[in-house]
């Protein structure tokens, strides 16, 4: 299954992609997550993404669209991945045909702008990558992750200004991606604000009606 994950920041695309990885034994490939651990290892791509990150703007194209083409060739992928975060402009979703990727589906999460404010606030995340939330998927361990012990954060691009301009950020330059990828008919639209375990449900059941298996 090759599959990509749309939706506005802090929709859930995160915790579904851990959930439909586990299942299917596919990577999920999350930029955001990549970008973020060049940012906190210094690297070039870090200094070069930092900027933009904090400004609730996206990373321009080439630099992601660099980011995929490499990891889409490890052998990892052959058998399928989840883009989570990728595409997110029309740009990048061209070059993903341009790179001759046939995409099985595109689901997109859906969610009001208002509860993704509220969501943010309260989420938790890894460095290993997992997400919690304190109310909604909280850790058993305040503070510390279930997966791997080390110390949760608070992810600098969560304060609520952050968040109003990625959405709309969302809105203007990735929320069109809906209509690229109806008019290719492989677009599904899910419910995502449910809790997270019934979000889950119809995010498998959704993919197993197209499918995607
Ligand atoms: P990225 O890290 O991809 O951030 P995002 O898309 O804004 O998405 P988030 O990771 O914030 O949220 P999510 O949808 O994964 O939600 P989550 O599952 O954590 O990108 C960050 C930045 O990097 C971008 O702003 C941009 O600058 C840059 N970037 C990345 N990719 C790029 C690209 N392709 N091009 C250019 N720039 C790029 O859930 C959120 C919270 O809600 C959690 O606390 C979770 O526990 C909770 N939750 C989840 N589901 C539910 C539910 N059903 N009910 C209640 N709570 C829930």
């Amino acid at each position: 299954m090759k599959l990509i994950l749309l939706g506005a920041p802090g929709a859930g695309k995160g915790t579904q992609s851990a959930n439909i990885s586990e299942k299917y034994g596919i990577p999920a490939i999350a930029t955001g997550d990549i970008l973020r651990a060049a940012i906190k290892d210094g690297t070039e791509l870090g200094k070069a993404a930092k900027s933009y990150i904090d400004a609730g703007k996206l990373v321009p194209d080439e630099v992601v669209i660099g980011i995929i083409k490499e990891k889409l060739s490890s052998e990892s992928c052959k058998n399928g991945f989840i883009l989570d975060g990728f595409p997110r402009s029309i740009p990048q979703a061209e070059a993903l045909d341009a790179m001759g990727v046939k995409m099985d589906c595109v689901l997109s999460l859906e969610v009001p702008d208002e509860k993704i404010i509220e969501r943010m606030s309260g989420r938790r995340v890894c460095r290993c990558g997992a997400s919690y939330h304190v109310v909604y998927l909280p850790p058993k361990q305040d503070g510390i992750c279930d997966k791997c012990g080390q110390a949760l954060y608070i992810r600098d691009d969560d304060a609520e200004a952050t968040v109003r301009k990625r959405l709309d950020t969302f809105h203007t330059q990735t929320e069109p991606l809906k209509t690229f990828y109806a008019q290719k008919g492989i677009l599904v639209t899910v419910e995502g604000q449910e809790e997270v375990a019934d979000t889950t449900a119809a995010v498998l059941g959704a993919l197993a009606a197209v499918k995607c298996d």
